[in-house]
């Protein structure tokens, strides 16, 4: 690998490439929720690597078996990306990391330390001279493992700038090659972010030799501004997730980094190696593997990102469609709107709408969706493209869950009680109950905890309807806590019932991962 920071990592770059980093699958994945399973990582990673991302930062490794799993077979997978494992500043964790990312074509280590007076006289208990020590000793072993390193000064942005460029000095001379100023409270602003990259890359002697690296978190609504003005301070790798997922309000989202820098070169006179077709797809599937809607009104990829409401504005795209419109649709990957078929579409019109989607299923799962297709065409006159997304997204979300909802029967009215009749396939094996409750939703949860007990607490319970009309497909989406620990569950259906049990269900699947998860990260705390 090359160790040229103006190489990106085997391709052939200018000083003004930005390099985008992803870590939807570390600090995205790491957000109240979000849990991903092992084959969802997998699939997340394959898109990453298809829309030209640079480094995928893969997971946690030293967190849990699951984690390392996940990591090691990523680091096995993709075909053009570096695969990075994350490492605290212990050399367990660095050994771990290594040993995960060791098959990749070209592997890193992002080890990490905090910096700021805060963290250290609080978390970390340890001196500014320690910490010193730490970095030089821990990078250093990285560097023993992979020649690409990665170092970041955690909460960098709350950190003595001196101090700051003594941290980074020890780092580049221990064989870092990447440098990362996270503001990892979200607290900084753009000015001041991107002068804390100008000092630092002034100061610390050999700084030309490394790349520095951003990672904004969103607490003050600016990750995305702070990373752009770093760009003018030298920064040329950008960490960001899809859909902006992340701890509390996220990181700086992806698609809008991309397309900023696309839309305003005039401004912003770099470039990224990512396919910005392919940026609605990316934040479909992570929206449908984490159970995490976007936000309607979100940038780039929001379902109301290129919508126009007011007659004044529609009137003006009709005439000339920069008028009111800075980039277009298509450009992201949005298809217009359409009708799309009805029960007597076959399978070669559906395969071609999936194609135009932006889907790419293998048979089993083409079989599955086309099945669920015909079924919704029966029940629904109208199918348009968010019906097709909506299927084949919970058919994603689904794929690999232990527990699936068979059928449901629900008795509602107010001639109360309302009762539910539920089978559920649990690891390959039907069981059916039924139960009653205070209205129909109550009655299906009701049902669904007696098959599968549990203490976690139903959070959040949300409809919407997919389209208009009362044939409508409801998407309800249910978030449960338990003991601290938060997962949600999305479900589409015709039926709202329907949709509400395989919301909850999947509410559950996601619960056992994060389960096995957190144990393993509890063990191992600090
Ligand atoms: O926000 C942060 O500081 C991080 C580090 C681990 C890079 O996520
Ligand atoms: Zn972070």
């Amino acid at each position: 690998m090359s160790t040229d920071p103006h190489k990106s990592d085997g391709q052939v770059a200018d000083a003004d490439r930005v390099v985008i980093f992803d870590t939807t699958l570390r600090d995205g994945e790491q957000c109240p929720g979000a849990t991903m399973t092992f084959e969802e990582k997998l699939e997340v990673a394959e898109c990453l690597d298809q829309m030209g991302v640079d480094i995928i930062e893969a997971g946690f490794p030293i967190a849990s078996e699951g984690d390392f799993e996940a990591v090691s077979a990523i680091a096995k997978q993709v075909k053009n990306a570096t695969v990075a494992g994350l490492a605290r500043a212990i050399f367990a964790d660095i050994d771990r990391a290594g040993e995960a990312v060791k098959h990749a074509k070209r592997g890193r280590i992002h080890t990490f330390v905090s910096t700021s007076p805060i963290h250290l006289a609080h978390q970390m208990r340890k001196t500014e001279a320690e910490v010193l020590e730490i970095i030089t000793a821990t990078v250093a072993r990285a560097r023993n493992l992979v020649e690409d390193v990665e170092w970041s000064a955690m909460d960098a942005t709350r950190t003595g700038i001196d101090y700051l460029c003594q941290c980074v000095d020890a780092a580049i001379k221990a064989g870092a090659t990447t440098i990362n100023l996270p503001d990892t409270v979200g607290y900084a602003t753009p000015d001041e972010y991107a002068a804390m990259f100008r000092i630092v890359r002034e100061q610390v002697p050999n700084s030309d030799k490394v790349r520095f690296s951003t990672h904004c978190h969103n607490d003050l609504g600016l990750a995305v501004a702070n990373s752009l003005a770093a760009l003018g301070a030298g920064a040329r790798q950008i960490e960001c997730t899809i859909n902006g997922i992340g701890e509390r309000a996220g990181n700086a989202a992806l698609e809008e980094i991309v397309m900023a820098i696309k839309t305003r070169r005039d401004r912003l006179p770099y470039d990224t190696g990512i396919d910005a077709t392919m940026l609605s797809r990316a934040s479909r599937l992570v929206s449908a593997v984490t159970n995490f809607p976007v936000q309607y009104n979100k940038a780039i990829v929001g379902r109301n990102a290129f919508a126009h409401e007011s007659g004044i504005h529609q009137d003006g795209i009709l005439k000339y469609q920069q008028t009111y419109e800075i980039m277009t649709p298509e450009s992201v990957g949005v298809g217009k709107t359409s009708l799309v078929m009805g029960k007597h579409s076959g399978r070669n019109a559906f395969r071609s709408k999936l194609k135009e989607l932006g889907y790419e299923l293998g048979e089993n799962a083409f079989e599955d969706a086309f099945v669920r297709f015909k079924g919704l065409a029966d029940r629904k006159k109208h199918v348009y493209d968010e019906d097709i997304e909506a299927l084949v997204d919970e058919g994603i979300a689904h794929m690999h869950d232990r527990m699936k909802v068979v059928s449901l029967t629900v008795i509602a009215g107010n001639m109360g009680p309302q009762s539910a009749t539920l089978t559920l396939d649990i690891e390959g094996v039907q069981h059916t109950v039924q139960s009653t409750g205070n209205g129909p939703v109550d009655a299906t949860f009701n049902a669904i905890k007696l098959l599968v007990p549990h203490e976690a607490k139903l959070d959040l319970y949300q409809v919407h309807a997919v389209t208009e009309g009362t044939d409508a497909q409801a998407e309800v989406s249910v978030r449960l806590e338990e003991g601290g620990r938060m997962v949600t569950g999305r479900g589409a259906d015709t039926d709202t019932m329907v949709a509400s049990a395989r919301a909850y269900v999947s509410a559950l699947n996601k619960l056992m991962v994060k389960r096995q998860k957190t144990a393993r990260v509890q063990q191992q705390a600090l």
